[in-house]
């Protein structure tokens, strides 16, 4: 019996200490911007759009909003339930809610990293895009010699990752919030202004009509599939991004108006990019998928009057979107280094980053520069295929699981005690949260999983 207590009093001990050395949100509003500076991102301005033009415009919309509402939303807030509750990473915030399965934390981090790396050579990509279009050198067809050029593909790998690891280097509040704070209404205010700009183009009409006139007939199942893996993707949800941003919320947080913020604003931005892009390419659809910002947006800009200016202004945009996001996949992966391996900060960023570097180099060559990375499966080059597996695959998976952990193993009763001990009004909403947790989201993504299984299809 003795030895029941001391250990549960050692146990406690080891609680409060490491709860009064944890790191914090300053404010709940340092949360939200945070979270969702993760979720903004090349996601939003990068795919979401040329996701939109492959899958059949203004419906595909509808049907994302769809997802976003009855998917992501109910998701984001179990993620980061768990996170505030266990005030953990991934890995410690599952071992502490359903012992033995540790590993859907582990799959989180490790997606997270994955991700980390192809997502920093494309988000390299957008420096060297704002750096040329500061030199006045932007050139429509330069974007596959660019791609093939290996110096280039590594340095500006390398410039994003440094840039990445010195604001996490900072810290939570000094580091990551202090950024947010700054750079999400600048993102607000130059997305403004670009859209202001294309509306005003003669090729704004034919854009916004694609953009927006639901056609039904371009609906299929693969619209659903997509939409679900595009929410998931742009939400940051399935790899531990939110549960680790909840888990430096504290106790007296309103979960619910956190959730509901981070989803509305990506979604804003989201629809937002839409009304970016669609204006400023016009009938130039045909030539979209990936490279839509990068070639077709580059090809407008040069017919327009002060495109140079648009093109600096939409590439700083880019880069901006896509730092607050890689801070987030960095800051999963050394949180876990944190709590679980009690690393010091600074030696946690230097071992991700170099990590996560090195494990982008492969995909920043598989563009052109190394032939043999460029079709590995199926044509698919090396930057494919981790997209495939981390950004879709695993981050789909890290959703059911979270969704069957909470509901199976944890127990939904305790999540929606944590949820209403700071959101007591939330109390006649709880029973929809639990349909949907326990069957909407793990139906839908169970359906989509399949799909690219058997189909061996990737999302992007
Ligand atoms: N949500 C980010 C975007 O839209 C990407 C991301 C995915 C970030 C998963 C963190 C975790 O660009």
């Amino acid at each position: 019996m003795d030895t029941g207590r001391s250990s549960s009093n050692h146990n406690e001990s080891d609680v409060t200490m490491s709860e009064t050395q944890r790191p914090h949100w300053g404010s709940k509003m340092g949360f939200i911007l945070a979270a969702a500076g993760s979720a903004i991102g090349l996601g939003n301005i990068w795919r979401f759009p040329y996701i939109t033009q492959q899958n059949g415009g203004g419906i595909f919309v509808i049907v994302y909003l769809l997802a976003v509402l009855f998917i992501g939303l109910p998701v984001m807030l179990g993620e980061i339930t768990i996170g505030r509750h266990t005030q953990r990473n991934p890995v410690g915030a599952y071992g502490r809610i359903a012992p033995g399965w540790r590993f859907v934390g582990a799959l989180g981090i490790i997606s997270g990293l994955g991700i980390l790396s192809y997502y920093s050579v494309v988000a390299g990509w957008t420096i060297g895009y704002a750096v040329k279009s500061i030199g006045g050198s932007l050139d429509p067809n330069g974007f596959g010699a660019f791609l093939g050029d290996w110096r280039q593909q590594i340095g500006y790998l390398a410039a994003f990752s440094l840039l990445t690891s010195f604001v996490v280097a900072s810290g939570v509040q000094a580091g990551i919030e202090r950024m947010a704070r700054v750079l999400m209404p600048l993102l607000f205010l130059l997305m403004l202004g670009l859209i202001i700009r294309g509306l005003t183009l003669p090729t704004a009409g034919a854009g916004l009509k694609f953009y927006l006139m639901p056609d039904v007939d371009k609906l299929t199942t693969k619209t659903f599939l997509f939409a679900v893996g595009q929410a998931f993707f742009s939400l940051s949800l399935g790899m531990g991004a939110m549960l680790t941003y909840g888990a430096y919320l504290k106790k007296e947080d309103n979960l619910v108006t956190c959730a509901v913020a981070v989803v509305a604003l990506d979604t804003l931005i989201a629809l937002m990019a839409g009304f970016l892009i669609f204006p400023v390419i016009g009938h130039g659809l045909h030539k979209g998928g990936p490279s839509l910002v990068f070639v077709t947006m580059i090809a407008q800009f040069s017919h327009m009057t002060g495109g140079t200016v648009t093109a600096i202004l939409f590439f700083v945009l880019l880069a901006l979107a896509a730092l607050t996001s890689t801070v987030s996949l960095m800051e999963v992966f050394i949180s876990y280094l944190i709590d679980e391996w009690h690393m010091r900060r600074l030696s946690a960023v230097v071992l991700t980053g170099t990590l996560s570097f090195a494990l982008g180099v492969p995909s920043a060559l598989s563009l052109g520069a190394v032939p043999s990375l460029t079709h590995i499966i199926h044509g698919k080059g090396f930057l494919d295929i981790f997209d495939f597996a981390f950004g879709n695959l695993a981050l789909t998976l890290g959703g059911l699981l979270m969704c069957i952990v909470l509901i199976y193993r944890w127990g939904f009763r305790h999540a929606a005690d944590e949820v209403l001990g700071s959101s007591p009004k939330f109390r006649p909403f709880a029973q929809t949260w639990k349909i949907l947790l326990q069957y909407v989201a793990p139906v839908a993504i169970a359906g989509l999983l399949i799909y690219c299984l058997v189909t061996g299809t990737g999302l992007s």
